[in-house]
């Protein structure tokens, strides 16, 4: 166990802390020496070409992938104090409690087949032991929140669903599970522009949201976001991480990322037409 350090402004500890991470398929490595300490209540995007890692590094923190070498921490919120723990020394019992405040959604939302309430229950049910008449408010309540008229949509089946209500059912089983670690792969990939905006607007109230802890005190919302919609930066302005080569080739405000003049990003913005950058002589 380590204990967790307050970030640089020595106000907020740390919710992830990743060290020398390398990972390689079939001797392709994919990552090759990451490192990112994330406070707790940042909003951080994860950007990067298609192919660059985004997503493998993700499955690390969320330890659905083991690194080769290097180190994943995160904080267990089960514990007093909240420390960072070492994802490969935890057991599957003591992985699944830490599980409990994180919520992920994932690129292609992976939705289960049955309806919409079955898909707001089951981890309720299987992880926190809720029944049936516990879950409904809190389902009603999360559809709601993500602007989805309650009573039709809980018994819709998953294949009724347009792309635009899956994303915003796969948000809302995120966040019924009240985390205080929020994951997004690619939220709006797919998604036409006005409801690509919708979805920034759901992120940004979620994040602003505390989450409640098992001792009844409240924490920040941290929210982790790979994209690479140049709008949703531009609306939440988050701290950015590049990936690059397998590694953090910048890690900076939005501001700074946007006004860079490093060779490495100016492609990376020409392939964004959406943001408004200033033209670079
Ligand atoms: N389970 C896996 N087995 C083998 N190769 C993988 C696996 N997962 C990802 N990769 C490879 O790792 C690289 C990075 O993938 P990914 O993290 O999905 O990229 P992205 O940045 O687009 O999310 C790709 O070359 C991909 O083919
Ligand atoms: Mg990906």
């Amino acid at each position: 166990m380590t204990t967790p350090t307050p970030d640089a402004t020595g106000t907020r500890p740390d919710e992830i802390l990743v060290e020398d991470l390398h990972k390689s398929f079939d001797a392709h490595p994919v990552l090759r020496g990451i490192n990112l300490r994330v406070a707790r209540g940042e909003l951080v995007a994860i950007v990067g070409g298609s192919g660059s890692g985004k997503t493998v590094l993700l499955q690390h923190l969320i330890a659905h992938l083991q690194p080769d070498s290097g180190r994943v921490l995160v904080a267990d919120h089960e514990t007093a104090g909240s420390p960072l723990r070492d994802l490969a020394t935890l057991s599957e019992s003591e992985l699944d409690r830490i599980r409990r405040h994180w919520a992920v959604v994932f690129q292609r939302n992976a939705l289960l087949s049955g309806t919409v309430l079955e898909n707001l229950s089951l981890w309720l049910r299987e992880i926190h032991a809720l029944t049936d008449e516990q879950i409904r408010p809190r389902a009603r309540r999360v559809l709601e929140q993500v602007g989805l008229e309650p009573e039709r949509t809980l018994a819709l089946d998953r294949s009724a669903l347009s792309g635009g209500m899956a994303k915003r059912v796969a948000i809302a089983r995120a966040l019924i599970l009240e985390p205080v670690l929020i994951f997004y792969d690619e939220p709006t990939s797919g998604l036409d522009p006005h409801f690509a905006s919708t979805v920034h607007e759901l992120i940004a109230e979620t994040h602003a949201r505390a989450a409640a802890l098992p001792d009844g005190s409240t924490a920040p919302l941290t929210s982790l976001i790979i994209t690479h919609d140049t709008a949703l930066l531009r609306r939440l302005r988050p701290r950015v991480v590049m990936l690059r080569d397998g590694a953090v080739g910048f890690d900076g405000s939005y501001e700074a990322f946007e006004s860079s003049r490093d060779p490495q990003i100016l492609p990376y913005f020409e392939q964004m037409p959406m943001l408004n950058r200033r033209v670079v002589a």
